[in-house]
């Protein structure tokens, strides 16, 4: 008796289900995922599929491409064979107070719709990414990695995406599944043609740098300058006549710097996935980023823009280095332009749909001759430029850029008995110092988001960088003579800070200062 009680009640009460003849109509939910600069939001496409007369509006703030959306939904579901409802069909992308941009809505909102007309018997619980052809081919769309990293970091797991894009969505560590068309992704989630989750590519191996520094001969003090660059994320000015390596010596800096952690890894990664320009084979970067754009860039390319807006090579350079050669040549306006990434470490872009930043923390090294031909100081060639000339030549990097370069060099010829030189320090070993050298302010910094000397604040630099009295009388000098700035002063005492941590020391002394002297030539 007791125990066929619970059934009696279940049947009851099914008996006594609510009016089944009113039919609640239900709106489908599906996830999207916007993008300003790196900046992300988790949107609900939600679909309502209502009697009246055939429409399809879109609401919640959509963009000229989003708007757009509705003719390659429309055809793409018809063209997959299913029906494109001939009844009101609204699309709202919630939260709908920011602008929606691009064309990565386009699998949510047609997976919507089919669920919403009853076409699609399940619901998606997937972050859905991709734009649609009108045959219903299924595209990659740009910035997939900032996008899985946020809908994973709000517990959703899985992606649906275009082939292309399902690497990246894979290495960030998300269930991804790749499809070429629409009609794919439906038979999967109905259940119908289930495709299996794609693997997380494995890491591209290791690239080798381009130049190891003892391939470079003689250029003491040039190599000594990138080793402390490279030490405390120091910009670097190399000065010095055509063919002495300049370029060499600054394509060598990537060998000094430590590898790319794992959080590094995925910030750079994003940038190039917004930028569309994530290798699909490795999508997540193994080695820092080295970006060298040509002096004839503009300045969109150099700190991004546009619309939608794309990030530019200050950017792509996030976390690695970028190497301005010829350095005279660019135009000032374009330089000018490096200004707030150099001082920000980001770079915002703002439009009329809102700001979009984009992370700009890169080693900047550059490179230029001293005068047009070249020659200015050179014991070799004689110099053939007017004084105004080599004036004017100058003239074209403006002051607050050369404040803003910690380091700055002079790469002379060298002698030709030095070019046949043996046992010149390899990369390998100049790093273990910088890696050494890296740990003491790691350490120093503990608890802040700064990790480098060239980060130290104005209160750091009170704390840590005391000098010794030979030290501080050097200093008094050198400021007095050369008139230096506050701020000239600052990034001398942090230069010296980096010299002084790659000789283990905590005490900034006088042999320190002097060679954070000779580096601002
Ligand atoms: N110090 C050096 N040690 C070895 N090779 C050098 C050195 N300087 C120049 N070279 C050779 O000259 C070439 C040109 O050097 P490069 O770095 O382009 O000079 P720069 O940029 O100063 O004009 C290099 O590819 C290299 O073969
Ligand atoms: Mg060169």
């Amino acid at each position: 008796m007791r125990d066929r009680a619970p059934i009696a009640t279940d049947v009851i009460g099914e008996s006594r289900s609510p009016t089944p003849e009113v039919k609640v109509r239900a709106v489908a939910r599906v996830w999207a995922c916007a993008l300003w600069g790196l900046e992300t939001a988790l949107v609900t496409v939600e679909v309502d599929v209502a009697n009246g007369l055939p429409a399809f509006v879109v609401v919640g703030l959509p963009d000229a491409a989003v708007q757009e959306a509705r003719e390659r939904v429309r055809a793409a579901i018809r063209n997959s064979g299913y029906e494109f409802p001939l009844r009101r069909v609204t699309v709202n992308l919630a939260p709908a107070e920011r602008r929606k941009e691009g064309t990565g809505f386009d699998l949510a909102i047609a997976l919507g719709i089919l669920r919403a007309s009853g076409q699609l018997a399940v619901d998606v619980e997937a972050l859905c990414l991709g734009e649609l052809a009108l045959d219903g081919a299924l595209r990659p769309v740009r910035g997939t990695m900032p996008r899985v990293r946020h809908a994973l970091a709000r517990g959703i797991a899985a992606a649906l995406l275009a082939s292309a894009n399902a690497g990246e969505a894979a290495a960030c560590g998300a269930d991804a599944y790749g499809f070429g068309s629409l009609r794919e992704a439906v038979d999967h989630v109905a259940g119908s043609a289930r495709v299996a989750p794609t693997v997380a590519p494995a890491p591209a191996p290791p690239e080798r740098p381009a130049v190891d520094l003892a391939d470079i001969a003689g250029q003491e003090t040039p190599k000594r300058a990138l080793e402390i660059a490279a030490a405390g994320a120091h910009s670097l000015l190399l000065v010095g006549p055509p063919g002495t390596g300049k370029t060499m010596l600054a394509r060598a800096l990537p060998s000094l710097l430590p590898p790319l952690d794992h959080d590094e890894a995925l910030a750079a990664s994003a940038v190039h996935s917004v930028a569309g320009l994530v290798d699909p084979r490795h999508p997540l970067l193994r080695s820092r980023p080295f970006r060298a754009p040509h002096h004839t860039a503009s300045p969109l390319a150099l700190v991004g823009g546009g619309s939608p807006p794309r990030p530019g090579e200050v950017s792509l350079a996030h976390c690695g280095v970028l190497f301005l050669d010829e350095l005279a040549e660019f135009s000032p306006s374009v330089l000018d332009t490096l200004r707030e990434p150099l001082e920000e470490a980001a770079v915002t872009i703002s439009r009329a749909g809102g700001a979009a930043t984009y992370p700009a923390r890169f080693l900047l090294v550059a490179a230029m001759n001293p005068c047009p031909c070249g020659h200015l100081g050179d014991p070799a060639v004689e110099c053939r430029c007017l004084p105004d000339a080599v004036e004017r030549y100058r003239g074209r990097l403006s002051g607050p850029l050369l404040d803003r370069i910690d380091l700055r060099v002079n790469v002379p010829r060298v002698p030709y008995e030095r070019l046949r030189d043996e046992g010149r320090e390899s990369s390998a070993t100049v790093r273990g110092r910088v890696l050494a050298a890296r740990e003491r302010m790691a350490a120093r910094l503990v608890g802040t988001a700064r990790r480098t000397n060239a980060e130290l604040t104005v209160a750091d630099i009170r704390r840590w960088c005391r000098v010794d009295d030979d030290g501080e009388t050097l200093l008094g000098a050198a400021i007095r003579e050369r008139r230096l700035s506050a701020r000239g002063y600052h990034r001398l005492l942090r230069v010296a800070r980096t010299v002084a941590d790659l000789a283990g020391s905590d005490q900034i002394r006088a042999d320190d200062v002097a060679v954070a002297l000779l580096m601002r030539a």
